[in-house]
């Protein structure tokens, strides 16, 4: 596994499981207010990962895919809300900022955006980005960089929690 820098870490995902259970590593370490970005093509595994830090985070709710809504919500037991933006289909940030994307970066909840650069005006530059790319039918890349000192110390913890490093 590759470690970049302070800022930056990429690794390889041998299956959606293992993407889940990183998932769950990040999920487990979010607090309120934390900006995750989610890049890259159709299928790359957004949505597997997305689900897998909800869980980590402490969902109740049966985490799915939000193929037919723009904006998944997820409770945990202690009221705290968890938002999954899913930017594929507007047509721009206009359309997100209508859609209140602006009021949910402002509040408590943590935030998942998929397909970020399709809002990027909307988006804080403090943020996690991760980038998945397609290697082949059950291997991802992913590459995930922080913006940020609250970021910084977050991948370092995520670092440890996943790869004991
Ligand atoms: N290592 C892997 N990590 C994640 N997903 C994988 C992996 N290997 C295979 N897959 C499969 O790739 C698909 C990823 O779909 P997913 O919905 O997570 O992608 P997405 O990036 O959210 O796509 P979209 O842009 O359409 O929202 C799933 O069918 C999943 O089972
Ligand atoms: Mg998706």
């Amino acid at each position: 596994m590759p470690i970049l820098d302070d800022r930056s870490l990429e690794f390889l995902s041998h299956s959606p499981e293992q993407t889940q259970r990183l998932g769950v590593r990040l999920g487990e370490l979010l607090k309120p207010g934390d900006l995750i970005c989610l890049a890259g093509d159709l299928g790359s595994g957004k949505t597997t990962l997305a689900q897998g830090i909800a869980r980590g985070w402490g969902s109740l709710d049966q985490v799915t895919s939000p193929s037919f809504m723009l904006i998944n919500e997820y409770r945990r037991a202690d009221a705290a809300r968890l938002f999954h933006f899913d930017a594929y289909r507007l047509s721009g940030v206009g359309e997100a900022i209508a859609l209140g994307i602006e009021e949910l970066l402002e509040g408590t909840g943590p935030v998942i955006v998929e397909w970020p650069e399709r809002v990027a005006e909307a988006l804080s530059h403090q943020r996690l980005w991760i980038s998945l790319r397609w290697m082949d039918d059950l291997r991802r890349g992913i590459h995930i960089a922080a913006n940020g000192l609250r970021y910084e110390r977050l991948l370092l913890k995520f670092r440890q929690a996943a790869f004991g490093g």
